[in-house]
């Protein structure tokens, strides 16, 4: 080995650069150079935009390990914390961004909307919100945006009506938070982004303070009310739902209908099946492989923490690589191939441990009911242009495309 060493012994400049490019012409699947590493060792060193070098962890079981590991915090104002952008001011978008005892204290306030059962009640009206946007597109000129038309509209409806927030603003709170996923946005933008949607929040929970619905925004006034939530943490948590809510879930319809379109085998079997099984088994599937949380979730060790001979120290920064842990041959055979009839419930799409997603039971209805209906309603969608021109979003924290024209 030539060059200098950086006081932590390392050679920076054999450490590769993170977030890393996919290959040419493979847009579902990770960059080779993360598959490289995950080959090699579950852990690894990168290095960020900042000149830093935290770990990266790849492999699925020592995900998994760490993941419920209680001596990692998510604290982005820890020193060592691998910030995935420049960070300006201190705008944490809630208790996604907390450590446990404060997260869970928040995290149990918005628990119960969330229930597989209060999910359940909701499968009719989400089925008829997609019944009425699939009657719009059918009607309507060809080719369309199914992003605009479908992916985006589904989980944008259902989540304003269980927060309360008007979905006549969507082109407002759809673009703010366009911008404050998206790593190329400056910090000032982020940051500008974050305030109009914590401002229009609180404009929300005003409306509801005088006038309270049944609706969740409505349930946090009261508990404004009792002191046990700031308004400005309520508005806060409110942001949080409002973005996991609808943006997730979009980019997975969207993604996930372009990788069945070019899986067409894969895509016949589940239009044709009408078996809600195989319609459970492919959304999982189609979260595992598709993994649209792409840039990894980001923590700091709190104390050391060895990981196969490897000593992790108090303050490292730690990168828990779920794309590629959910392509980990170790827990998905022929992890590559797109199988909705295998059994991938174990996948790490929705992060693991105690910050794992809370909205897991609605995403997975909602991407249910759309896999199950949209193929189905119209068995002649195809792509109305070339692979290679699909604008995709390489540079978003959340992975999926911008566009996605659509014909029949
Ligand atoms: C397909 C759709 C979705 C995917 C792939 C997804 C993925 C994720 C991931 C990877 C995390 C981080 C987990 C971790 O740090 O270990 C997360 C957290 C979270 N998600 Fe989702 N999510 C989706 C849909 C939703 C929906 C519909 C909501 C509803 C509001 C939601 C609300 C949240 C919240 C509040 C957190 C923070 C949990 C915490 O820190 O305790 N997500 N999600």
């Amino acid at each position: 080995m030539t060059g200098t060493l950086n006081p932590a012994g390392e050679h920076p400049a054999e450490i590769p650069e993170y977030p890393m490019a996919r290959a040419a012409g493979c847009p579902f699947d990770p960059p080779p150079a993360l598959h490289a590493m995950q080959e090699e060792g579950p852990l690894a060193k990168v290095r960020l935009w900042d000149g830093s070098t935290p770990w990266i962890v790849t492999r699925y079981a020592e995900q998994r390990a760490l993941l419920a590991d209680p001596r990692i915090s998510v604290d982005v104002t820890r020193p060592g914390y691998p910030s995935p952008t420049p960070i300006r001011g201190s705008s944490p978008i809630s208790f996604i961004l907390m450590d446990d005892p404060e997260h869970a204290r928040l995290r149990r306030m918005v628990t119960a909307p969330f229930a597989i059962k209060r999910v359940e009640a909701l499968r009719p009206a989400v089925q008829k919100i997609t019944d009425d946007l699939i009657d719009t597109m059918l009607a309507g000129p060809k080719p369309v945006d199914l992003v605009e038309a479908f992916a985006l509209p589904v989980p944008s409806l259902v989540i304003c009506a269980l927060l309360g927030v008007p979905y006549a603003d969507h082109d407002f709170f759809q673009e703010n938070s366009k911008t404050i996923i998206k790593r190329s946005a400056t910090p000032e933008q982020r940051s500008a982004a974050l305030g109009r949607l914590a401002g229009y929040l609180n404009d929300l929970l005003d409306e509801k303070l005088a006038n309270p619905g049944d609706d969740m925004l409505s349930q946090l006034t009261e508990r404004i009310k009792t002191g046990e939530l700031s308004r400005e943490g309520a508005a806060q948590m409110g942001v949080l739902l409002l973005i996991a809510g609808h943006e997730t879930t979009a980019n997975m319809i969207a993604l996930g209908t372009l990788a069945l379109l070019e899986n067409p085998g894969q895509l016949a079997l589940l239009r044709d099946a009408d078996d809600p099984k195989l319609v459970s088994s492919a959304v999982e599937e189609l979260l595992r492989y598709l993994h649209i949380t792409h840039n990894g979730r980001r923590w700091v060790a709190l104390e050391d923490i060895e990981i196969d001979g490897q000593v992790i120290r108090a303050g490292d920064g730690l990168i828990v690589a779920n794309d590629i842990g959910n392509r980990d041959p170790g827990a998905f055979p022929d992890p590559d191939r797109l199988d909705i009839r295998r059994d991938a419930r174990h996948h790490v799409a929705f992060g693991f441990g105690v910050h794992q997603c809370l909205g897991q039971p609605l995403a997975r209805m909602e991407l249910q009911v759309v896999y199950s209906t949209l193929y189905r309603r119209i068995p002649t969608l195809r792509l109305a242009t070339d692979l290679d021109q699909v604008p995709f979003k390489h540079d978003g924290s959340v992975y999926g495309v911008y566009e996605l024209p659509v014909t029949w």
